[in-house]
């Protein structure tokens, strides 16, 4: 089930983002994100096992953040997700939908292609460690 985050969850979410970045979000930035109605997370039998956020960039629906834990992937949750997001923004008017990946993330890479998403440029250096591939899509 996909519904929207509350402050309750921010525990679980915070558990997930260390078991899926190498530089996790604190939970500050989650909560930050609270009133977000694009703010949502994955629950099966009251579990929480994925999360998403997606926000407005300059006119655009941008995805800000997306992870579901590595015990459930390849089971379609993280496709569920992305949909769910690009439902809620089509609802709002938007056209366009962009994000930012870290380039050696190659696997998250993949499952944007997937989903329609093309490679619209690169930012060196974008993260400390790492160059972000701006990818992107219409809606
Ligand atoms: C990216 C992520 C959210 C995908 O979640 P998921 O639930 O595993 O995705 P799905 O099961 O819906 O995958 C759909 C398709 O995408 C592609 N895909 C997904 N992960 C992939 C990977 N690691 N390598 C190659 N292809 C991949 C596959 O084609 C897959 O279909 P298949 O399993 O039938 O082959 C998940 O891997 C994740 O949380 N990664 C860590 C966090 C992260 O990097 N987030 C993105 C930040 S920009």
């Amino acid at each position: 089930m996909i519904r929207r985050a509350l402050i309750d969850d921010i525990p679980k979410i915070v558990q997930v983002e260390k078991a899926c970045f190498s530089v996790p979000w604190p939970d500050f930035l989650f909560k930050a994100h609270l009133h977000n109605p694009g703010f949502v997370v994955y629950e099966k039998e009251k579990n929480l096992i994925g999360y998403a956020i997606i926000g407005d960039a300059d006119g655009k629906a941008h995805l800000q953040n997306i992870a579901v834990h590595p015990d459930s992937r390849r089971q379609g949750i993280g496709t569920e997700l992305l949909e769910w997001c690009m439902d809620l923004v089509r609802l709002y008017g938007y056209r366009e939908i962009v994000l930012e990946v870290r380039e050696k993330n190659t696997g998250s890479q993949l499952f944007y292609k997937k989903k329609g998403f093309e490679e619209r440029g690169k930012v060196q250096d974008y993260y400390e460690n790492d160059n972000a591939i701006i990818m992107g899509r219409k809606l």
